[in-house]
């Protein structure tokens, strides 16, 4: 039997979200992820959980290894992931608190590995072919479903879909910059939320992203800008209904085998060079 059928990735103030975990380290062909995996069961599902940016928040977004952690999951048995994330609102009804479950996604990172087909060879040997997936719609729509019910069932009434731009960091983003994402009609900005989604759409998981706001970005504020004590502060103060959603969503994610998504069939035509785990 797989470990785990639904991993959780952890955000910024985001370290724990299991009490009673089995904790396991996972090495990967593309290096180690971010810390060991955690264990669990919510709602007599196994759930693996991985803090995103290690348990002492040691990794700033551009070097965590996004690859690695998700080829970790994987190998575990993971098919579907919830990936919380802190963001900041680009619209003044985007306060701190919001919850939003995007359903778009634009990337303007810069330095980061973003594909498993990239033609250079493993440590086995085996080199990646090319291969492009459809990413028209990053997230998986039954994990939205579940993701937005589950907000309701605990009163938060979640903003339902939106766009997620994601830039480099680690710095904020100036206030042209943040106007300019808000006139693109963007909804919220963080730093993780790319390339995370299309390495789970190209290993064939459900990738779900709920997206807390924890502050309103510099193109929408007026004050002295964002800090990274607020978002924290902010994310602290939400941390624990996060937590309740996500385990509700859990609950409510279609079984692994169950899948009526796209998500899993996305290889479909292709012939793979490698082995996934
Ligand atoms: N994460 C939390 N708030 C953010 C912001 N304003 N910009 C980018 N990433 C963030």
């Amino acid at each position: 039997m797989a470990d785990a059928e639904i991993g959780v990735i952890g955000g910024s103030g985001f370290y724990s979200f299991l009490d009673d975990v089995t904790e396991i380290t996972v090495d990967t062909p593309y290096g180690s992820p971010s810390d060991s995996l955690f264990l669990g069961e919510v709602a007599g599902r196994q759930v693996a959980f991985l803090p995103r940016h290690g348990r002492e928040h040691h990794l700033p977004p551009h070097r965590i290894n996004y690859r690695a952690n998700l080829w970790a999951l994987r190998s575990v048995g993971v098919r579907q992931v919830l990936g919380p994330c802190a963001v900041g609102g680009l619209r003044p009804e985007y306060g701190p608190g919001t919850l939003l479950v995007p359903d778009q996604l634009v990337d303007r990172t810069k330095a980061r590995a973003q594909t498993y087909f990239d033609g250079l060879p493993l440590a086995d040997g085996s080199i990646p072919n090319v291969v492009h997936l459809s990413f028209a719609d990053p997230y998986c729509p039954a994990g939205r479903a579940a993701a937005l019910t589950a907000a309701r069932g605990r009163d938060w009434e979640p903003v339902d879909g939106g766009t997620l731009v994601v830039i480099e960091g680690p710095r904020f983003s100036t206030r042209a910059e943040s106007r300019w994402h808000a006139a693109q009609g963007w909804s919220v900005v963080g730093m993780t939320g790319h390339p995370e989604a299309v390495l789970a759409r190209e290993l064939g998981l459900c990738y779900t992203s709920l997206t807390l706001v924890t502050d309103l970005d510099a193109g929408t504020e007026t004050g002295e800008g964002v800090s990274h004590d607020e978002v924290l502060e902010v994310f602290g103060q939400n941390v624990g209904r996060l937590r309740e959603v996500l385990f509700d969503a859990v609950a409510a994610l279609p079984g692994s085998e169950a899948r009526d998504c796209p998500c899993g069939s996305v290889h479909e035509g292709w012939d793979l060079s490698i082995q996934l785990p």
